[in-house]
């Protein structure tokens, strides 16, 4: 072989090549392509291999044309691979495709009603407490005026934990007394949180509930200002004006006197309905003013402040703003229970 007819042969190698790389446009195309021009069968391999019966002063020259052709083809075929790869990301990401529907999350109507809850208060200048959910006997029992031989603490079906006299707080109640240790009268504070009760679970019982517990105290006090923030509290989470309180006689160890309260139904206006078995109204929240032992207890003096104290039930209050029929619901994290919102 000599330098022209090497140079017809690279020249025919080059016209089948762009030929062939015409008509191949599918997924492995650039691929057949290497194997048939590069590969260790194809023409250029074999041309390499004839450099040496070429005159010594051409071979490089030789060397050279094979090697640019060579270098084209290697150039071409990565193009084509490149093009190629494109196209196939393009038909992974059709943007032109509708999206697929998810199920996306939402808040729990617990958490909503806490959330709302602070918000009400808060501009309402009441601030926001927590206390530990394993509190010690003293501030869930005795400092709330319930001693050791009070019925009151068998009633509320206690979960102790004995060896360290300690016990699963059984209301938020213990919120008041520490926070009445940490800060002095005139003060305002919620305090929203989880309580235990070893109750069996249906459709209005579960062991562990949640609570919002509120405390004001300052000079003068007075009934009728616990029932001011209650209605101004309810008539916001409600959005409603028109809600009607009624307060009972109660009896709780820690308030004198002390009311349970409830609200008229908002499913049938006071109707009557399945809801509030027909009464027309709905028990909502325990409360009452401060009783002066609690206060003993705390080192406040209950000849200079009043103060008044409510613990309102949570799920009580979902189950009607959402309109959620039992209880059991809020703890199986069922999607279609948030959907309900
Ligand atoms: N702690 C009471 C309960 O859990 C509710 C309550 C709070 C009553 C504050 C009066 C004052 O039932």
């Amino acid at each position: 072989m000599n330098i022209e007819e090497l140079k017809s042969t690279l020249e025919k190698i080059k016209k089948s090549f762009k030929n062939q790389k015409k008509d191949g446009d599918d997924k492995e195309s650039w691929n057949d392509l290497r194997v048939k021009y590069l590969g260790r069968k194809s023409k250029i391999k074999e041309l390499f291999g004839l450099i040496g019966e070429f005159d010594p002063e051409e071979r490089k020259k030789v060397g050279k044309m094979i090697n640019d052709h060579k270098d084209y083809i290697e150039k071409e075929i990565a193009l084509l691979k490149n093009k190629i790869e494109k196209e196939e990301e393009k038909i992974k990401y059709d943007i032109t495709l509708p999206p697929r529907k998810r199920d996306i999350g939402k808040e729990h109507p617990i958490t909503s009603i806490f959330e709302l809850s602070k918000e009400i208060f808060s501009k309402m200048g009441f601030d926001i407490k927590t206390g530990p959910e394993i509190e010690e006997e003293w501030y869930n029992f005795d400092a709330l005026n319930i001693p050791e031989s009070h019925p009151a603490r068998d009633e509320q079906d206690t979960f102790y934990i004995n060896e360290e006299k300690k016990v699963l707080r059984t209301h938020t109640s213990p919120v008041q007394i520490r926070t009445m240790l940490e800060e002095k009268p005139p003060l305002a504070m919620i305090a929203p949180g989880k309580v235990y009760r070893s109750d069996t679970i249906d459709a209005s019982h579960s062991p562990v509930f949640h609570q919002i517990e509120g405390l004001l105290i300052d000079e003068n006090v007075k009934f009728s200002d616990l029932k001011g923030v209650l209605y101004k509290y309810l008539s916001e989470l409600f959005n409603d004006n028109s809600i009607k309180l009624r307060f009972y006689n109660n009896y709780f160890p820690f308030t004198e006197p002390s009311a349970e309260m409830h609200m008229n139904c908002i499913f049938c206006k006071g109707e009557g309905c399945k809801v509030c078995k027909n009464s027309g109204w709905i028990e909502l929240l325990g409360c009452g003013m401060v009783d002066p032992n609690v206060f003993k207890a705390v080192d406040i003096d209950p000849e200079k402040y009043t103060g008044f104290a409510f613990g309102v039930g949570v799920e009580r209050l979902a189950l009607l703003k959402y309109n959620i029929p039992d209880m059991r619901y809020f703890y199986e994290n069922d999607l279609r229970m948030l959907n309900l919102m």
